[in-house]
């Protein structure tokens, strides 16, 4: 596992954290100084930063050992990562905190383990561990080594999950909707775009060390979801084990351990955020909580026009067109 960090590399390391700490005291103070809007921005640059995406899996090589969870935020990152975490520890993964055990590369803060952090790997009975990562395709090294799980989701629920998601981020009021969705539909958004995230990957999907699966998929067959899983990771389950696996990527089941997936504020602010869950509802096609139909639909045009411009013949309007007028409740 190579790891060679030039000094202008660690300086921009420490300038990222340093920069997250800010971030964070700004968002400690938001809601008391009334700087939501301006919070909100200082995180989507750090987080939409080029140089940061640029440098995030600089200086290591992938290896056999690992597998890569590649999401758009509020896809269902966490639940597949417990889902690849459990089985790599055939169903008896334990931690405090699930970032001790998986890295997140363009998240380089004190609390999350590092990609050169063998110790996951080598505890693994598997001798498989887990990295996520929300960067563009692009960003993201291609190795015939590692394995890749890419999981999509309805751009219209992930909407709705990052406006209460981010609402709980800050300590203060949420901007309207309506802005909250000009930023998701026309401008710099947090996350960076839907379309661009999926048609960079859907690329990759026919490669045979990649699965792409969706949010919807997971949710309509979960158990069937975490066969596919395992045999794509090369792991023969016994029935006790997929048995353990599947109780413990159950929704009520993670609800109930929230915290240890509840984003971390770093050093010296590492204490729980309190106020909000990841495992809000676990529902698809419920984003008529927050979304008109008319909003809606223009989620679908423009994220269909989106893809069309980058090229990308993903099968929007049979997985995702019209999805909202039917919810399915949480399991
Ligand atoms: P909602 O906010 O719509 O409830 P991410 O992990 O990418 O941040 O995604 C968070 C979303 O995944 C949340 O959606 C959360 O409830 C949902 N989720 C997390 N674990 C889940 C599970 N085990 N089953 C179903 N949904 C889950």
């Amino acid at each position: 596992m190579a790891k060679q960090w030039s000094v202008a590399d660690r300086i921009g390391k420490f300038g990222t954290w340093v920069m997250m700490i800010l971030v964070f005291v700004m968002m400690m103070l938001a809601g008391k100084l009334g700087l939501s809007r301006q919070t909100l921005r200082a995180m989507t640059s750090q987080m939409q930063s080029t140089k940061i995406k640029q440098r995030a899996f600089k200086g290591y090589r992938l290896t056999k050992h690992d597998v890569l969870v590649c999401t758009y935020a509020k896809s269902g990152t966490y639940w597949t990562l417990q889902i690849v975490h459990q089985i790599a520890h055939r169903g008896k993964g334990e931690f405090e905190h699930i970032h001790e055990v998986v890295p997140w590369p363009e998240a380089p803060m004190p609390n999350v383990t590092k990609l050169a952090n063998e110790l996951p790997a080598r505890t693994a009975p598997t001798g498989l561990r887990v990295i996520k990562t929300h960067l563009e395709s692009q960003y993201v090294p291609y190795s015939p080594e590692a394995k890749y799980i890419i999981v999509v989701r309805d751009p219209k629920d992930i909407f709705v999950s990052s406006y209460f998601f981010s609402q709980g981020m800050i300590s203060g009021p949420m901007v309207p909707v309506a802005e909250w969705l000009d930023l998701f539909l026309f401008g710099t958004f947090q996350y960076g775009s839907w379309a661009e995230q999926v048609a960079g990957y859907w690329q990759w999907r026919t490669r045979d060390n990649v699965l792409f699966l969706t949010f919807e998929e997971m949710k309509a067959n979960h158990a069937d979801v975490v066969r596919r899983i395992a045999a794509f990771m090369g792991v023969t389950l016994t029935d006790e084990e997929f048995a353990q696996v599947l109780e413990k990527s159950q929704f009520q089941y993670m609800k109930r351990i929230d915290e240890k997936f509840t984003p971390q504020r770093p050093w010296p602010f590492n204490k729980r955020l309190a106020g909000f869950a990841v495992m809000r509802k676990g529902a698809r096609g419920g984003s008529s909580e927050l979304l008109t139909p008319e909003q809606q639909a223009q989620i679908d045009q423009r994220m269909k026009a989106e893809l069309q411009r980058y090229g990308c013949d993903f099968p929007y309007a049979q997985m995702f067109e019209g999805a909202s007028a039917e919810p399915v409740a949480a399991a």
